[in-house]
């Protein structure tokens, strides 16, 4: 690839999907090698300042990485400048992306999982609303995308 990628990862709040999405891609762009950049937000306004979830923060903790400094914050009109790929977590805030992306702007906006062979057109299902074990199957989907994007980044 030309320049650096830089990836945005987004869903409803920016405290739960898209922040272990956001870890998840930087653990395997660095097992990779890839230079990247990475930066997560939400279509909502709702967690803007605030540090994920307790039950993400400790997810990811599990799996080594701490996300307890990342802060809520939302999507921009610019995110469509200043990153080169806009992935949503859902179809909701995909559509939801789709509105906010100026005409023209350069970067790509897609679903995550359709990074993941066989899973295109499938949501990252949101784990807000259930109980702990939700945001373990939540770490095992962003991952499994987040390594078939560093590949296909790492490809050109
Ligand atoms: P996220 O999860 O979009 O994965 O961060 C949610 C976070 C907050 C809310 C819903 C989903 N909420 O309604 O406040």
């Amino acid at each position: 690839m030309s320049s650096k990628p830089r990836v945005l990862f987004v869903c409803l709040g920016n405290i739960c999907r898209s922040p272990l999405a956001e870890a998840a891609f930087r653990a395997e762009a660095a097992k990779a090698g890839l230079i990247a950049e990475a930066d997560s937000a939400g279509t909502a306004a709702y967690h803007v300042g605030e540090p994920p979830d307790r039950r993400a923060i400790r997810e990811a903790a599990r799996n080594g990485i701490d996300i307890a400094h990342y802060r809520g914050r939302q999507v921009t009109a610019q995110d469509f400048h200043d990153f080169t790929h806009v992935f949503a977590l859902d179809a909701e805030n995909l559509a939801n992306l789709r509105r906010v992306r100026p005409s023209g702007a350069p970067a790509r906006l897609s679903l995550l999982l359709d990074c993941v062979d066989g899973r295109e057109g499938e949501a990252v299902a949101d784990p807000y609303y259930g109980d702990e074990s939700g945001f373990a199957v939540t770490w095992d989907e962003v991952s499994e995308a987040a390594r078939a994007l560093v590949a296909d980044l790492s490809n050109g």
